[in-house]
């Protein structure tokens, strides 16, 4: 991640990585347009047109004309609301995709993809799933040549953490870095080609120790008890421990889907954590499901 660019946002690049953690998202032709969110943490989803399945749903009917046209969508979630973990994107993405479908607007990918890098940063990786790199502001992608399946435990921290707050401290902690001349300017942010590499090989060996991010310090410096999850997770034998996103999830990468579950049970006795789950990855990005059935 470099420094911020003219418009505030940092340059990255950066791997994205789908796993099997989904909410449910469904849209019915409306008179007009509503929002509903039941499940986890709904109390602390906007229900209004701030939500970004709100506003994806407004784009695509701004994008093709369709005037008049309302929906009403009910968001299911499971995944942790400001979490790191791209929810809010997820919901957008699926909302996209759906009113799409709904509305036989027949968008392409590609021209979702657009819509959705004007919605945020993380939305057209959600629209793309698998593991792909982000340049940018993370919404150019390139699918990523990665082999195998990866297993992960993941740990909700009891409160969530803003984005933008995270890389504002981000940017405080390198300042002051650089002020006590440890460390200059951020150079542009490059590929991690031995990550790149060990993803390729599809081991998970060989991945997880090269996993990084560089909002973790940020995020640690605002929730300092999440080392304690971390180290809990490295000591039942984590390939790899690392903040997801902007944290506060700790993501813990296994090496198969029995060591997920044990490193799930060690970093809940950790006591750090709200909740922990296991997930598997790569899967694909939103997708529309008919009566339970995959379109
Ligand atoms: O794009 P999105 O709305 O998800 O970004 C939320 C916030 O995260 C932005 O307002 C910005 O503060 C920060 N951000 C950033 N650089 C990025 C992506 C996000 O500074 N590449």
């Amino acid at each position: 991640m470099g420094s911020p660019r003219a418009d505030g946002y940092h340059p990255l690049v950066t791997v994205f990585h789908a796993v099997s953690l989904f909410d449910e998202v469904t849209v019915v032709a409306a008179d007009k347009t509503s929002l509903a969110v039941s499940g986890e943490d709904a109390g602390a989803v906007p229900v209004d047109r701030s939500n970004l399945a709100w506003k994806a749903a407004s784009a695509l009917v701004k994008a093709t004309g369709l005037r008049g046209s309302a929906v009403r969508i009910e968001i299911r979630k499971r995944i942790p609301v400001a979490a790191g973990l791209a929810g809010g994107s997820a919901d957008a993405a699926a909302t996209l995709v759906a009113c799409n479908e709904l509305w036989q607007t027949g968008l392409s990918q590609r021209e979702l993809i657009e819509i959705a890098a004007t919605l945020g940063s993380d939305v057209p990786f959600a629209l793309v799933g698998g593991t792909a790199v982000g340049r940018d502001r993370g919404e150019h992608l390139t699918p990523a040549l990665a082999a195998g399946s990866y297993h992960w435990a993941l740990a909700f921290g009891h409160q969530g953490l803003s984005t933008a707050e995270v890389y504002a401290t981000c940017d405080r902690l390198r300042a002051a870095r650089a002020a006590a001349g440890d460390g200059g300017r951020p150079g542009e942010p490059e590929l991690s080609h031995p990550l790149m590499t060990a993803l390729r090989s599809g081991e998970a060996a060989r991945v997880g120790p090269l996993l990084t991010n560089d909002l973790q310090p940020a995020a640690l410096s605002m929730q300092p008890e999440l080392r304690r999850a971390l180290t809990a997770g490295r000591e039942h034998g984590a390939l790899g421990a690392i903040i997801s996103g902007s944290g506060p999830t700790c993501a813990f990468l296994a090496s198969d889907a029995a060591h997920a579950r044990e490193i799930a049970v060690g970093v809940t006795g950790a006591g750090v954590c709200r909740a922990v789950a296991r997930a598997s990855g790569p899967t694909p990005g939103a997708a529309v499901v008919r009566d339970g059935q995959p379109a």
